[in-house]
Parts: C-alpha cells; structure tokens; sequence
C-alpha cells in the first residue's frame, strides 16, 4: 500500500500461514489477516501515510516439516541461503525447492529483501500469562532462544523373548532414558527453561522385536543463553553416557540454534506507549515461542504485539481467542504501525 513518500523505507507487518500439521487457525494467520486489515481501513478511509506498507507471509516458519523455522523470514533476512533452504528435506525426503516448484511458488524477486523502516508482528501468546492474569496484549520485549536437535540411536534388533537384557543393544531403551534424562536436566534447570521431545520414529516397531534404529527429535529453550548452553552441555554428555551403557551408536544433528532476541527498544516503547493510551490492560513479556519477528528484527527495529490464548492453549485446533481480543490487538497493530508510517527518519522512530 503506497505512501505519499513510496520512496521512503517501508512499515512492514505480518508472520506467516503456514501451521504444524494439527494446529490452529491464529498462530501465524492473525498477523497476516490483522495486517491486510490496517491496509483495507486505510483504503476505506482514503488514508495515506507518509511511509508504504507491507503485509509479508513468510514461508514455512513452522519448520516442522522443513527445519529450520522461520525459514521463509531468514532467507528474506539473508541469514539462510536461498538454495540451501531449498535442499532442506522432509522425513519423505521430498525437498522445499521441489514443493515451490510443484505448488508454482517459486519467486522472481531477489533474496536478502529490503529492510523494512520497521516490522511489526501481531500474534497470539500461545502461552497462558495474558489469560490467566486476565490481561488483553502482550508488550513483547524479547524471544527465548531455541536450539533444534535431532538424535539416531542404532543398536541391534534382536528376538524380544530369546535375547538376554545383558546382551541387548536396545535403541529404545537409549531413547527412554534420554527422553528422561531431558526431563530432568530442564526440572534441574529452573522455570525459564523448556525441553520437549516432540517426534521419535523406532524401527522395526514390532511387538517382538529389540528395536535397533530410534530417531527422536530435542526442542530446548530458555530466555538465558547461558542457561540454554548448560543445558544442552549436560545433555549431550548424559546422551554418550547412556548410548554407552545400551551399548549403541549415537548421531546427534543440530537443525535448528537462535540465540534469544531483544527487540528495538524504541518499538518496544511505542506498543506499549499506545496500549497506555487506549487503556488496554497489558503486561511485557518474554515470547516463549519462535517469531518471524526475532528474524526480521536482525535487519530492522521490530517488535511483536501479543494477545492471550484461551487457557494458553496452541499448536492446537483448539486454539482460541476472544474477538474483542483480537480486536484489541489489530486495533493496537493499526495505531503503531500507522504512527511508525509517519516517521520521518530513523532518529524519529
Ligand atoms: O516453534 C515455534 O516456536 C514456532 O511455532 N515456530
Ligand atoms: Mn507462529
Ligand atoms: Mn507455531
């Protein structure tokens, strides 16, 4: 949507449209919908800020079929090349330039993208603060740091009745007690910190057989880098340590590793400055969940505005939020980004 400056850099927002497979409608959709809706009530009211805006979708930011996340954001971003995104594989072996290909996506225009004036991304918590304080938005401050593994443990499948425990090189016994041993490292570890293991295949997955070949995948995340890289130090050696006592080989790839991310504090200001002014209650908050924002946000100032999640579900069908909420945070998308629209310079953001 041009600015009455189309020269100017221009106020980007948006997120993404992709889901993980057994989602919900919000996470990602929102920040799209909320920003193709400040461009609509700019048309409807014949309004025309000084600065273009954007609306951006950004491909795959899920990464749960194709890791990394945020992928579409960081090749935008220029962090990930454009080809080695494409060679990126899903379990089926079928790759992200094949897809494109195959769904006409694939893109004319040149990758790194512009950088934005400024990036603003509305979201849904995901989490449960906003709604168990009963507060309407969330002032984003920063995005914990997130680090992707996956493990393939190989031992021996051998006859679940014949085959003493002693001699066994049982793959998905190794992958219990890593399953465990994560589990503990995190309790160990404080509140901040999360560990999940989300996806594991076994094979040959027979009643009776001694599994030999476990594939599980590590999520780690803590707002701390320093708490996030004493976790992952203790894991990986209490993984060699049990691969060692199962008797079975272990390879650990590392798909996915961001640091956390503060956001521009200036647009960190400007949120919250105008959630003041329109009364809504809010609090600031740390983003427990991966954003194109914190990508975007390497080349431009960018912040996030939350809205709660109905009993802090998501990455579910159940994912729910009340319309007033959403309103509240599309209105609140629409006051920033137009106030940004207008900024002359940087030195005025
Ligand atoms: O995993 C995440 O945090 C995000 O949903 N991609
Ligand atoms: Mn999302
Ligand atoms: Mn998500």
């Amino acid at each position: 949507y041009a600015g009455r400056d189309p020269s100017l850099a221009s106020v980007m927002m948006g997120s993404h449209i992709d889901t993980v497979r057994t989602g919900g409608r919000l996470d990602g959709n929102l920040g799209v919908l909320a920003g193709l809706e400040v461009i609509a009530a700019c048309q409807e009211q014949q309004f025309q800020p000084l600065r273009n805006l954007e609306v951006a979708f950004f491909t795959n930011e899920e990464g749960s079929r194709f890791p990394p996340d945020m992928m579409g954001s960081l090749v935008y971003a220029g962090a990930l090349g454009l080809e080695e995104a494409k060679e990126k594989r899903d379990a089926d072996g079928v790759s992200v330039g094949e897809e494109l290909e195959r769904l006409g996506l694939v893109g004319a225009a040149s990758v790194p993208g512009p950088a934005p004036f400024a990036f603003v991304e509305l979201h849904i918590e995901q989490g449960p603060l906003l709604d168990a304080h009963g507060e309407s938005i969330g002032v984003v401050e920063a995005v914990q740091g997130i680090s992707w593994q996956k493990l393939k443990l190989a031992g021996q499948s051998n006859h679940a009745g014949t085959t003493p425990i002693q001699m066994r090189r049982d793959a998905g016994l190794a992958a219990s007690r890593i399953h465990l041993a994560l589990h503990e490292i995190v309790m160990s570890l404080g509140d901040d910190m999360v560990g999940t293991v989300g996806h594991q295949t076994w094979h040959p997955n027979l009643v009776n057989v001694v599994p030999s070949q476990v594939e599980l995948t590590i999520d780690l995340r803590s707002p701390l880098e320093s708490q996030l890289k004493e976790a992952e130090a203790a894991f990986s050696e209490v993984c060699l340590q049990i691969a060692r006592d199962c008797g079975v080989s272990l390879e650990a790839e590392q798909l996915v590793r961001l640091e956390p991310v503060t956001f521009d504090p200036r647009v960190v200001e400007r949120i919250e400055k105008a959630a003041q002014r329109s009364g809504v209650s809010y609090r600031r908050m740390v983003s427990g969940a991966g954003h194109d924002a914190q990508v975007i946000g390497q080349m431009a100032p960018a912040g996030m505005i939350f809205v709660p999640s109905i009993a802090g579900v998501s990455h579910n069908p159940a994912e729910a939020t009340s319309p007033d909420d959403l309103a509240r945070g599309a209105q609140l998308l629409t006051d920033v980004v137009l106030e940004l629209a207008e900024c002359v310079s940087e030195d005025r953001l």
